[in-house]
């Protein structure tokens, strides 16, 4: 996929590619959109800065970015490891831990397995000379012991800082009673906790260079009080930033799976429920606070761009110039080398 594109929109020809963008291109898959197209930037454009995306290669230039910066951003790896301590919960866990033990490499399309992805995606950070490791959710099928061992070792192998943040199967144990928020508490702090490495699991900002990677954990679709006045709070800093979310942020024309502040997102609609045994989701749709943070990530001058997963496939959408893009699934190999980069 290649897409290159230069935010904001002073000039009619840009206003009418980002209707389309937001239409419909939302650039699935990624046919070509060619930035020669596009007119001389001026002074307001300078200070958005552009992206561009080819394949699995994610660039975000910003004037505010005085040095390259370098990632590698994993999404739904779907670990299934487990061992004697998961006995007492396999009533829980067996659907997951059988869900993705053999997979098909998204490139090549032979047969691999999670493990493999995971460990093969860690070798590319010594060649791309990348300096932070981002887990951006449902690194697990479930919240086995074993797999946070394993997965721990695998970072900590790197020698890199690592920021993490839960997709909605790290911690969920199917058919155990409780709130989803009540669970993701309890199970984040039991099992997940290593992951964190001291950071706040609901919200955690990670600079690189002259930008800020906001790390916010919406895995129950909804996003707290305090994440939104995190994100408040951060944006009041001016630096340019950069959203790693497990789900998606609603985009028009899209499916449910981008369900965080999804308009159909509700009770009603939910159809995975009974599947995955877990409560519906709110009978009356999304919380305020949820919908007052999609209005305000997408209003900000500040966000250069977010970075999601659990889709389980590649997606570039365009918003008021905030482009989303999501990760093929690392279970299948998927990964996404992320470069912050100065103008020039
Ligand atoms: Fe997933």
């Amino acid at each position: 996929m290649d897409v290159t594109y230069q935010h904001s929109s002073m000039k009619q020809d840009r206003r009418k590619a980002i209707r389309n963008i937001v239409a419909g291109i939302t650039v699935p898959m990624l046919g070509n959109f060619d930035a020669r197209a596009v007119p001389p930037l001026n002074n307001r454009d300078q200070e958005r800065g552009s992206f561009s995306v080819d394949g699995t290669s994610v660039r975000f230039h910003h004037p505010a970015m005085r040095s390259p910066q370098s990632f590698l951003m994993l999404a739904d790896t779907h670990l299934f490891r487990d061992d004697a301590r998961g006995i007492p919960f396999r009533e829980y866990s067996g659907r997951m831990a059988k869900a993705y033990n053999k997979t098909k490499h998204f490139q090549s399309n032979t047969d691999t397995d999670p493990e493999q992805c995971f460990t093969a995606s860690l070798s590319r950070i010594t060649e791309k000379k990348q300096t932070l490791l981002a887990l951006v959710g449902d690194i697990l099928s479930f919240p086995s012991e074993a797999a946070v061992e394993w997965v721990m070792q695998r970072i900590e192998g790197t020698g890199l800082p690592c920021v993490y943040t839960a997709g909605n199967h790290d911690w969920h144990y199917e058919g155990m009673e409780g709130r989803a928020e009540d669970l993701r508490r309890l199970w984040s702090a039991q099992r997940l906790k290593p992951l964190y490495q001291g950071n706040h699991p609901l919200c955690h900002c990670q600079p690189m260079g002259d930008a800020d990677l906001l790390v916010i954990d919406n895995s129950t679709y909804e996003i707290l009080p305090e994440q939104l006045a995190f994100f408040r709070e951060r944006e009041r800093h001016g630096r340019p930033m950069i959203l790693l979310l497990h789900i998606p942020l609603f985009v028009p024309g899209r499916s449910l799976g981008f369900g965080c502040g999804h308009p159909k997102w509700n009770a009603a609609n939910d159809r995975s429920w009974q599947l995955e045994r877990r409560q519906p989701w709110r009978s009356e749709g999304h919380t305020q606070t949820t919908l007052d943070f999609h209005r305000a990530v997408f209003q900000s001058p500040h966000v250069i761009g977010i970075l999601a997963g659990h889709i389980h496939s590649p997606s570039v959408d365009v918003v008021n110039g905030i482009p989303q893009i999501v990760s093929e699934a690392n279970a299948r190999g998927g990964f996404l080398d992320v470069e912050l980069l100065p103008m020039a």
